[in-house]
């Protein structure tokens, strides 16, 4: 451990049952030559004493405004300003809360707010708690924010009940703040396009023809791409999420296929890796109205469709030495033929197929169950996970290739 050495770093510990496994953090952190400033909320100390983690990390805990015998105050922008990083282990439902919607009742959410240094937040609550959607709006708002999530694990929960909700441990937290510092960034240098979320294609100027894809699991990509020092063009159909937060994702906005066509057509030359997870509509109506059908009076109107181009199609016909084509394939039947398939037909180096058979995999959900294939032959299914896990996944394939 060489890149943590060093380096300040405010450990926010929030009140819950993990908060055991903060003083193995500390404890981490300082031997691998950090210098470290636990911010406690009040709940914390029910958990663990502050007496632990002063004497873990050799400096006094903060947990209020002010020192209460000597009326010492405690800036919190002082503190922000002297992090070179800002770890939240454990991150309960409530302060996720607090910080995803600017809540500044305590010197921990103050702290955050003043904080100029990246921000790691790993959650620890029961599974209910974090499957709740609150819960999840909460963490993405995070994320978008261009805090780092590290996604909590499944296992068995203070609660007795087994599910998502177990904080990382302590090792791996280190370990990820390791790989931040010593810039290990295995994408660097690399350009990466992506396709995310739906095409809309037009019927008139009030309807169109679309699909349920909610844009999770290409923005998803891009924001691990990002973390691990790619540059990304991502290239959004029309999505509810918000833009990403980080400077190395620029986001080009589009609505139709031919549009998106458009957009990747000019970054692809450019792109080292160019990965098409948008579900692009495949037939457009041949002639929308420029004024809205009337249904008053009206038979129903037969709409004839044109298809659409083949994005991915495309792009491997023009693939030139040393660029990586990654397709997916949204199956509901004879799953891997109609992705190799796939695969072959359009020159890709590897296609990541979903299936709407398998529970909690492809649309709007935030975790995906894909099973990779690769053109020098190789299947690699994958369990259920977040989609943001699955995103790792997929770019540790690209790197195999
Ligand atoms: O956005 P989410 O809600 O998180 O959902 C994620 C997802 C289910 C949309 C994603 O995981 C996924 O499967 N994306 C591809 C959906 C799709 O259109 O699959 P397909 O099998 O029809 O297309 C095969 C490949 O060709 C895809 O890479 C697709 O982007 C591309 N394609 C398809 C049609 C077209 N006209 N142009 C294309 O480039």
């Amino acid at each position: 451990m060489t890149a943590i050495k060093g380096k300040h770093i405010i450990l926010g510990i929030t009140g819950g049952i993990a908060a055991y496994k903060s003083a193995m953090l500390v404890r981490l952190l300082v031997k691998a030559g950090a210098e470290v400033q636990v911010v406690m909320t009040p709940n914390a100390k029910e958990f663990i004493t502050p007496v632990t983690l002063s004497t873990l990390s050799g400096k006094p805990v903060i947990s209020e405004f002010f020192t209460a015998n000597t009326g010492e105050w405690h800036s919190h922008v002082d503190l922000g300003l002297w992090a070179d990083a800002m770890i939240v282990a454990p991150a309960t439902a409530s302060t996720i809360a607090k910080m995803a919607n600017g809540v500044a009742d305590n010197m921990l959410v103050t702290t955050y707010l003043s904080a100029k240094a990246p921000v790691f937040v790993a959650p620890a609550m029961d599974l209910d708690m974090m499957a709740h959607p609150s819960t999840v709006r909460n963490i993405s708002l995070l994320r978008s924010y261009g805090n780092h999530i590290i996604e909590a694990q499944s296992g068995e929960l203070a609660s007795h009940l087994t599910g998502k909700g177990r904080m990382e441990e302590p090792e791996r937290i280190v370990e990820v703040l390791e790989a931040y510092f010593s810039g290990n960034c295995d994408y660097k240098g690399k350009h990466v396009l992506i396709t995310a979320g739906p095409t809309y294609e037009r019927i008139d100027p009030v309807r169109f023809i679309g699909n349920y894809s909610s844009g999770k699991m290409g923005y998803a990509i891009a924001g691990e791409a990002a973390s691990r020092g790619a540059t990304v063009t991502l290239v959004s159909g029309p999505v509810s999420i918000p833009a990403p937060a980080d400077s190395a994702i620029s986001v080009v906005r589009v609505e139709s296929a031919r549009q998106m066509l458009d957009a990747c057509e000019n970054v692809f030359p450019d792109a080292d890796v160019a990965i098409m997870c948008a579900a692009v509509a495949d037939y457009a109506p041949a002639s929308p109205s420029d004024i809205k059908i009337k249904r008053e009076g009206n038979e129903p109107p037969e709409i004839r469709l044109v298809k659409n181009p083949d994005i991915a199609r495309t792009l491997g016909e023009k693939k030139h030495e040393g660029q990586i084509l990654v397709g997916f394939a949204l199956e509901t039947d004879h799953e891997g033929d109609n992705a190799v398939a796939k695969m072959k037909s359009k020159n890709l180096d590897m296609i990541v197929l979903n299936s709407l058979r398998d529970a909690g995999a492809g649309f709007s959900t935030d975790t995906n169950k894909v099973t990779v294939f690769t053109a020098d032959g190789r299947t690699l299914p994958f369990p259920l996970k977040d989609k943001h896990e699955v995103a790792g996944d997929i770019l540790d394939t690209i790197l195999s290739l």
